[in-house]
């Protein structure tokens, strides 16, 4: 068959999360660039698949019924004969999330969703979720890609390094796609004409430079809006990351700015230079677990009941957004060997040329049939490699901790993350955390 006459097999791993709606939608809307032949989508929660499964086999049937659907909990019918699995799975759901984040604040400590112990908690419960799928891609669909977005991504993507070193998996982020849109508005650009330099960890990295299609220098006129106003813009361009909170995200870029005003930060970076200004700023009753729980799951859950009760998604309430649309651009720049650049989180080998080099990077990549190739980045300054460098070893001993079942090395993983003051805190913490975990992770001595 020519590969322009090929269509996809593709299977959503967490099909109840509340992103795969817009996923489906970009898919659905994709057909001319990258068709599909199928489209299963993968939950081990029956009812939340069922929930969004039936509003989406009605989606489907309207706008795309020559795409195959089905939705299922049984892993030999999701994951096989598949091209590309689509991972977003949220191990434990959001009722753990509400704990990741609050038994940190309890003592006084950032409680995020990736960061710090709260992401360290999030990471052990994640890893057991991601072999799991990506042993099944492995069993059923051996040639398929996992593009996986399940957090927190830095964790896995160290995990999949060390546990499954053949998997052909690649972890990205939104965040980076989704700032450089607010970039773009920022200087009245396309954000296709951005191209960007960036180095970092995942939730953790600097962009060295932006520049437009013809090459001019977009650095000096983005820095000087976000030393005022952070990432901050004043007409909504973003359909995520909208809230009161996400707002406050952005703007304290400019603070983050005031730290390294050579580069242009990652928003995540708050939590490791600003902790204290997060928990005096966190609500420890009512976290950002809360405010999802409250808003996107309500809304997206709410949608897919309306569609199944009208029996029509016409005016239904799905929408698309740069999340949805960077995971398929992804799958279509493998599919059909683009090498498009893209940030992607992969081994150094290199790219920051005076770092780990088996170290699991964020950097640009170009994307083609052979996955994600990191592009050079240079060399890294004192400040960031030190930080790096601390934020790796957390990332590493976590990873350690979980395959050696070591108490001992979970512990120094929360000690020496740069959110936590103390080895008597972070001890504090774990001890609350192992109670809380008690079901997912595996039992630490
Ligand atoms: P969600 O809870 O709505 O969805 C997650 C789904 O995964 C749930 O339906 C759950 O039942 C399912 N699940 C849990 N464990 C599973 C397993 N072992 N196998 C199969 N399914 C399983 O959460 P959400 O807010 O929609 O987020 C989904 C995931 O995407 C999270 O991990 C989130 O952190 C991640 N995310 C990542 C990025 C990024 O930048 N990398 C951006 C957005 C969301
Ligand atoms: C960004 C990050 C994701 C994270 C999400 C959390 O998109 O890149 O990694 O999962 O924000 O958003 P939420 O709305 O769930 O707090
Ligand atoms: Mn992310």
């Amino acid at each position: 068959m020519n590969s322009k006459d090929r269509k996809f097999n593709i299977v959503i791993a967490g099909g109840g999360s509340t992103y795969t709606p817009g996923i489906v939608m970009m898919l659905v809307a994709s057909q001319d660039r990258f068709p599909l032949e199928s489209l299963t989508l993968y939950d081990n929660d029956a009812e939340r698949q069922k929930a969004l499964g039936d509003a989406i086999a009605i989606l489907m049937k309207e706008q795309a019924p020559g795409i195959r659907f089905s939705y299922t909990t049984d892993p030999k019918e999701a994951f096989t004969d598949k091209d590309f699995c689509m991972a977003h799975i949220r191990v434990g759901k959001f009722a753990m999330r509400e704990q990741d984040e609050k038994i940190p604040l309890r003592h006084g400590v950032v409680g995020q969703e990736t960061c710090g112990p709260g992401g360290i908690a999030y990471g052990m419960r994640s890893i057991t979720g991601m072999l799991e799928i990506m042993d099944y891609m492995a069993q059923y669909s051996p040639n398929g890609w996992t593009l996986n977005y399940s957090n927190p991504a830095s964790i896995v993507a160290e995990a999949c390094r060390v546990l499954r070193p053949k998997a052909k998996i690649i972890n990205i982020c939104d965040m980076p796609i989704a700032t450089k849109t607010r970039m773009s508005y920022i200087v009245k650009k396309d954000p296709k004409d951005l191209d960007v330099r960036y180095f970092g960890l995942n939730h953790f990295g600097w962009w060295t430079s932006v520049t437009d299609e013809l090459g001019n220098d977009l650095m000096p006129q983005i820095m000087d809006y976000v030393a005022e106003n952070g990432y901050l813009t004043q007409k909504a361009i973003e359909k995520q990351h909208m809230e009161p909170s996400w707002q406050e995200t952005h703007r304290k870029a400019r603070d983050l700015l005031k730290v390294e005003p050579r580069f242009l930060p990652n928003t995540y970076l708050k939590y490791y230079l600003y902790p204290d200004y997060v928990v005096e700023h966190s609500n420890p009753d009512y976290t950002r677990a809360n405010e999802v729980m409250n808003g996107r799951e309500k809304r997206i859950f709410g949608a897919a009941k309306a569609i199944v009760e009208a029996g029509t998604a016409v005016n239904g309430g799905f929408e698309i957004d740069v999340h949805a649309s960077f995971i398929v651009d992804l799958a279509c720049a493998i599919a059909f060997n683009t090498h498009e650049i893209m940030l992607c989180i992969v081994e150094n080998k290199g790219a920051i040329c005076n770092f780990d080099p088996t170290a699991m990077v964020e950097v640009p990549c170009m994307v083609g049939s052979r996955g994600a190739e990191a592009l050079c980045q240079g060399e890294i300054p004192t400040f960031e490699k030190g930080m790096m460098e601390e934020q790796l070893a957390v990332e590493r001993l976590v990873v350690e901790a979980y395959v050696e079942h070591s108490y001992q090395k979970l512990w120094q993983a929360l000690t020496l993350s740069k959110t936590v003051p103390s080895a008597t805190v972070a001890k504090a913490i774990l001890d609350d955390l192992i109670v809380a975990n008690k079901d997912y992770w595996p039992e630490l001595h």
